[in-house]
């Protein structure tokens, strides 16, 4: 079986974000993971939280050989077979008999490295697809009115921007607007290493 990729970033971030989520949730629960991504996180998340049931999701249907690659090597029974899913392709589940909903969404370092519609997309389908006390967690550089943002940042938004004019680093404010039409709200702030934020959203009361 060939290595699969390899993120040094994912590596470094799985374990700070592993301890949030540790703090807000639930002993059991299903999860979904949107842009998986290596498939680093959700190996991680599936091996220290066993008791949750996690399934992947990767824009790229090249990923999605990696992402269970990598979970085969694991071992984990957990973890579901990787799905191919676009954020911005709506119903998000359009096989499924019912939409599923989920006691967890998680999507990590997406709404910089994306179109702004996949974050407005991302709250919506969030908002479908979240069970009634569900949280989403997204994890990733924002910017902040009134907090000065580091000289990392700005460079990292600047690289984003060259590469592709509709990516970027998102202002916080205007995340918690789109998620605001969606219903969700932005129920608690994480500062992480590394000039990153962990928000968690929940549904609107
Ligand atoms: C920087 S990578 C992050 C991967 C992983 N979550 C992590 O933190 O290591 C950005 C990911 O966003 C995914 N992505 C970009 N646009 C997307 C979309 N419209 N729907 C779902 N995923 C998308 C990419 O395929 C890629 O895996």
């Amino acid at each position: 079986m060939a290595q699969p990729d390899f993120s040094p970033s994912a590596e470094r971030n799985k374990q700070p974000i592993l301890e949030v989520l540790l703090q807000c949730l639930p002993a059991q629960g299903t999860a979904l993971e949107i842009a998986s991504g290596t498939g680093q996180h959700v190996e991680w998340f599936a091996a220290q939280l066993p008791q949750w049931t996690w399934q992947p999701t990767e824009v790229h249907r090249g990923a999605l050989y990696n992402i269970e690659v990598r979970v085969a090597q694991a071992g984990l029974d957990n973890v579901l077979d990787a799905m191919q899913l676009d954020v911005r392709t709506e119903p998000w589940f359009a096989q499924a008999a019912a939409p599923p909903t989920f006691d967890l969404i998680f999507c990590a370092n997406m709404l910089h490295i994306a179109p702004w519609e996949a974050c407005t997309a991302l709250m919506r389908g969030a908002a479908q697809h979240l069970d009634a006390n569900g949280k989403l967690v997204t994890y990733g550089p924002y910017f902040e009115t009134g907090v000065p943002p580091s000289q990392g940042n700005v460079e990292f938004d600047q690289s984003l921007r060259e590469h592709d004019p509709s990516w970027g680093i998102r202002l916080r404010e205007d995340v918690e607007q789109v998620a605001a039409q969606a219903g969700l709200r932005l129920a608690a702030r994480h500062t992480m290493p590394s000039n990153n934020l962990l928000l968690v959203w929940a549904r609107e009361p």
